[in-house]
């Protein structure tokens, strides 16, 4: 069966006190409405159609590269019955549509599916069993059967002590959406067009109305403000750390553990507290990850060690490769298995050979390195002449002494060497020593000034 996925999202968001829009908002690593979308497309979407008003254009912008998307202006928001109204041209005459919240971004496929198979009747709603009800659509329920939804603001009493709310999430038969939406009206205390309307017209019509609960209450949770946004980002998180303990992943506090993205891990990977982990980061096996360290868009290979405070950005790094405290390997650095980088050491877009070693204080830019290579403390690669960037190359078993410049484009030899606080502007060649410093020179019968003395 076809099915069409709704997204409501043309409500202000005042509550957020903010210029960006409420669905632009980011839950983890991507605004809400990306979350909600990208559900949509994970159940077998056949088309996704967003509704939009507020912000319209800049909601539109971020979702420039999807373009499959359908959009649909409503302006002005009378509701969301109005809101649907506005999308019925969009919407085939079969198949299912499920209606879904632009601001509601956590709802798990296997519970968007179960409501699709009990919509099959006609339409199925998720409803929520709540302690405290208040602001929410009630359930009302004659005989076990629902026969309509009283929104907070329209109910007696009675209704209000109700428990059961209506989440807003639903599936109806595009037939009977098309049917009757026309129908509703806008009599009521907000003076809207209440899409929950729906359910009392339906059941006049013979129509049996199925509910469904989510997972959990969590996928069904809106956020309205930065309290609601946080709360839930701290919920997802719980919940990806629960997935990745019992997919074997070690996290020594799964509370101080934050995961914006993607990862794949091996076995008896070991993450210890405060760690961000961003875009798509892949882990082999033992792999052990320090306090504090922040990965994005990394590789990191077999029995890799990364000591605390360690930044990676667009990086890979080959088995048993150890690397920090405080280092920072950013896009295109590649480090062969076995290489050390030690405390603030900066690479960029450069390549270690097998083994190689650059433990201490050192910015390695543009640079091919080849295998057991030694890059002593404070060394730097000048790769910038202020316009281009130039490529230094360090053959294998190559020692570049402590503080060296290496003014780029330079090459140095295979098992060559350079003096400490050298400035190396031309090649060295294979096995040769270049010294590049002033001689030091002694000066005798040289004294101090003493104290008293005057200056000339
Ligand atoms: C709605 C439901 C209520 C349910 C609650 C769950 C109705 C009449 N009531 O109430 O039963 O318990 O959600 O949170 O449906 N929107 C539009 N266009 C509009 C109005 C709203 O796109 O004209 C969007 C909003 O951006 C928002 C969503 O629809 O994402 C819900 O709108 P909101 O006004 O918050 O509905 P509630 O009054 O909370
Ligand atoms: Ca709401």
């Amino acid at each position: 069966m076809q099915r069409s996925v709704l997204v409501l999202a043309a409500g202000k968001g005042t509550r957020m006190k903010s210029r960006l829009p409420k669905v632009l908002q980011v839950l983890g690593d991507r605004p809400l409405l990306a979350h909600v979308l990208d559900t949509a497309r994970s159940i077998g979407a056949s088309a996704r159609v967003v509704i939009v008003g507020h912000e319209a254009e800049q909601v539109r912008q971020r979702f420039a590269h999807e373009q499959d998307l359908v959009w649909v202006e409503q302006t002005p928001q009378l509701g969301t019955g109005h809101a649907v109204q506005c999308a019925l041209p969009v919407l085939p005459q079969t198949g299912q549509t499920l209606i879904l919240y632009g601001d509601v971004p956590l709802t798990q496929s296997d519970s968007l599916l179960a409501l699709l198979a009990a919509a099959t009747d006609g339409l199925a709603l998720m409803t929520l069993e709540m302690a405290d009800p208040s602001g929410y659509g009630r359930i009302i329920r004659a005989q076990g059967r629902i026969t309509r939804i009283v929104e907070q603001k329209d109910a007696n009493a009675e209704e209000r002590a109700v428990r059961e709310v209506n989440t807003g999430i639903m599936a109806v038969d595009n037939a009977l959406l098309h049917a009757l939406l026309p129908q509703l009206r806008n009599d009521n205390a907000q003076g809207e067009y209440y899409l929950t309307d729906l359910i009392a017209l339906a059941v006049a019509r013979g129509v049996a109305i199925h509910s469904v609960s989510a997972g959990h209450d969590w996928e069904v949770q809106g956020v309205n403000d930065k309290l609601q946004l946080a709360q839930l980002e701290r919920t997802w998180q719980q919940e990806q750390a629960r997935r990745l303990l019992l997919a074997g992943l070690t996290l020594r506090d799964p509370a101080r553990f934050d995961l914006r993205g993607s990862l794949s891990h091996g076995l008896d990977c070991e993450i210890d507290v405060d760690v961000v982990i961003e875009g798509q980061v892949v882990l082999g096996d033992g792999v052990r990850i320090g306090a504090g360290c922040v990965l994005r868009d990394a590789w990191i290979g077999s029995g890799a060690q990364l000591r605390p405070y360690t930044l990676i950005d667009g990086a890979r790094l080959g088995a048993e490769v150890q690397v920090g405290p405080f280092s920072r390997l950013r896009p295109g650095a590649e480090l062969a298995d076995r290489c050390h980088v030690g405390n603030f050491v900066e690479i960029k877009n450069s390549q270690l050979g097998l083994g190689s070693k650059a433990n201490h204080l050192s910015y390695i830019g543009d640079a091919i390195i080849g295998t057991a290579a030694n890059i002593g403390a404070g060394t730097i690669t000048c790769n910038y002449d202020g316009v281009n960037k130039h490529i230094t190359r360090i053959g294998d078993g190559a020692f570049i002494g402590s503080n060296t410049a290496l003014v780029a484009p330079v090459r140095v030899g295979d098992q060559a060497t350079t003096g400490a606080g050298s400035v190396i502007t031309r090649d060295v060649a294979d096995g040769h020593l270049a010294v590049a410093r002033a001689r030091q020179q002694t000066i005798d019968n040289w004294r101090r000034p003493q104290a008293g003395e005057s200056e000339k």
